[in-house]
């Protein structure tokens, strides 16, 4: 065994790259040729996002960004605004396509050279075969040993990975209880010959899907409002059906974009509860402000600070790190 040069994480000899912070032991460098290369990743780790890039239109949001997230553990990830935490989960989750950052270079070198605007066409590492070779440093997301960069929004949603939004939507219309069912992916009665031929099924489906949503607005203490519809719940009710409605799809991994924000202490803290039981079945990946929640409930904290990783621990080795909470966190927290 040998420490990882960049984050003092155990290594083995004969790994390629460090699975903690993504640091490529081979070259010497974050993110080049053996992290996009290495496909075997082990059993204990959920979700591997490896160097990471996203540009807004001249803002790097993201830049190298790696971050390993071992299996059932709540792992979270703090920053300043705008570090470029909800880019992340955009861009894993399959909302936001990633950078080459390859290409932006090069398009950036042209743009001087001829002071042409800037291509609009969205790379990703996908589409870069004919003008250039494959890069082998445009990063990766997987989510267990399968690759999904590149998936839909709706595609990752199917491999088990769920999130919630930094704002909760739902159905304004439907009740509390139809909230949760209509999250359930594709479902028999949703197939016209099955309405036809196999009502029997679709009954039994309906049955069970129903007991699972009572089940979960039970485990939330929200049975009472099973009823009303979604437009008439108060803010905090609202954060408990959005995480209601990722529960029903029984997710592996659940990312959690700001779950407190704008709910009283009390409940969020029954909401925090409720998450931390989750760990025995789900990985829990989170995104907070409140640093009281962050330092209680945490395995493992995560430091974002312009677009990339810049400091990870357990909460005490967070807390003691006065360089990142000074430089990084500040007066905020
Ligand atoms: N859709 C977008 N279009 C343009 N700029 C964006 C977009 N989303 C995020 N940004 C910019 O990217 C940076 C990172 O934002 P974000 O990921 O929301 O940060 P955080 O969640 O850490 O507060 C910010 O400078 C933000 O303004
Ligand atoms: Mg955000």
């Amino acid at each position: 065994m040998i420490t990882c040069p960049h984050c003092n994480n155990t290594v083995k000899e004969t790994d390629t790259f460090c699975y903690q912070c993504g640091y490529d032991l081979l070259e010497d460098s974050i993110g080049e040729k053996a992290v996009y290369l290495k496909d075997s990743i082990p059993e204990s780790v959920s979700l591997s996002t490896i160097n990471i890039h996203k540009y807004f239109s001249g803002v790097k949001a993201l830049e190298g960004a790696s971050v390993v997230v071992t299996k059932n553990k709540l792992i979270s990830l703090i920053g300043p605004n705008g570090s470029g935490k909800t880019t992340l989960f955009n861009v894993i989750t399959g909302w936001l396509e990633k950078n080459n950052p390859r290409i932006q270079e090069k398009k950036i070198e042209k743009k001087e050279e001829t002071s042409l605007p800037e291509s609009t066409e969205e790379d990703n590492g996908k589409n870069t075969k004919s003008d250039y070779e494959i890069p082998l440093d445009i990063g990766f997301v997987k989510f267990e040993d399968l690759r999904v960069d590149g998936l839909t929004a709706h595609e990752v949603a199917l491999t088990g990975m769920m999130r919630t939004f930094q704002t909760t939507r739902n159905w304004p219309k439907l009740t509390v209880l139809e909230n949760l069912l209509v999250s359930l992916p594709k479902q028999a009665g949703e197939n016209i010959l099955n309405v036809f031929f196999r009502r029997k099924k679709i009954r039994e489906e309906e049955r069970k899907n129903t007991l699972k949503a009572l089940e979960i607005l039970e485990l939330l203490e929200i049975t009472h409002i099973r009823d009303q519809i979604g437009e008439e719940l108060s803010g905090g009710q609202l954060k408990l059906l959005a995480l209601g409605r990722l529960l029903i799809t029984s997710p592996r991994l659940i990312l959690l974009d700001e779950p407190m924000a704008g709910i009283n202490p009390t409940l969020g803290n029954k909401i925090m509860d409720k998450i931390l039981e989750l760990k025995h079945e789900s990985t829990i990946f989170l995104i907070e402000h409140n640093m009281d929640v962050v330092f209680n409930y945490s395995d493992e904290i995560l430091v974002m600070a312009r677009g990339k990783i810049i400091a990870q621990g357990n909460p005490e080795e967070i807390a003691n790190n006065t360089e990142v909470i000074e430089a990084y966190l500040g007066a905020d927290y």
